[in-house]
């Protein structure tokens, strides 16, 4: 664990959803953030909740059959872009080239989540936000932020993340559009 990690308990898909929302309005173009979480934990629905927040009107479903979906993001969102990336069925190298993945790790122009990042373990970014989300019972999950590197980089924002993501789960998402 690294000093700066927290965790916060979600007890339903809306808390989540809620949860997505606070984090959405602290995204900056660039960041990627890795979502980590057996099959059914939650990644999609987080990710929806950013994606409602950005004022994305499309469905945002896991990217199943083409391993990245990308959003423009609505009128006075803090993001470009929304680019939605589903390892899950990954193949291989080939199929991390054919989507540009290194470009992810590169100064993308946009705000990038990643479902299961495992399957591309081998040449993942220098610098993440990983969320790890585990199942804890029928309806609660526990969602553990991490900064990577832990090297005093992610301070100042880990602090506003940390505040938005527990006022988040205490009173609801702030709306910030
Ligand atoms: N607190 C919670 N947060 C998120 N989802 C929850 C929660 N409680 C129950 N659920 C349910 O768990 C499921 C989560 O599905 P979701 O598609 O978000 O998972 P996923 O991690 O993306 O799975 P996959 O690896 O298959 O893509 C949904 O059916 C949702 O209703
Ligand atoms: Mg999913």
């Amino acid at each position: 664990m690294t000093s700066e990690s927290f965790q916060i308990v979600s007890g339903s898909p809306e808390e989540t959803t809620s949860v997505g929302m606070a984090l959405a309005g602290w995204l900056h173009d660039g960041d990627i953030l890795l979502l980590h979480g057996d099959l059914g934990a939650g990644k999609t629905t987080l990710a929806k909740g950013i994606a409602e927040a950005l004022g994305i009107d499309a469905v945002v479903a896991s990217p199943s059959f083409s391993l990245v979906n990308e959003y423009d993001t609505g009128p006075g969102a803090p993001v470009t872009r929304l680019y939605h990336l589903d390892l899950y069925r990954l193949q291989g190298a080939d199929d991390l080239a054919s989507i540009g993945f290194d470009d992810f790790a590169g100064p993308a122009k946009g705000a990038t989540i990643v479902e299961w990042p495992e399957r591309a373990a081998t040449v993942l970014p220098d610098r993440y936000v990983l969320i790890e989300i585990e199942s804890t019972g029928a309806e609660s999950r526990s969602l553990r932020f991490v900064p990577v590197p832990d090297d005093g980089w992610w301070n100042h924002r880990f602090v506003s993340l940390r505040t938005r993501i527990e006022a988040a789960i205490t009173h609801g998402s702030p709306p910030f559009l």
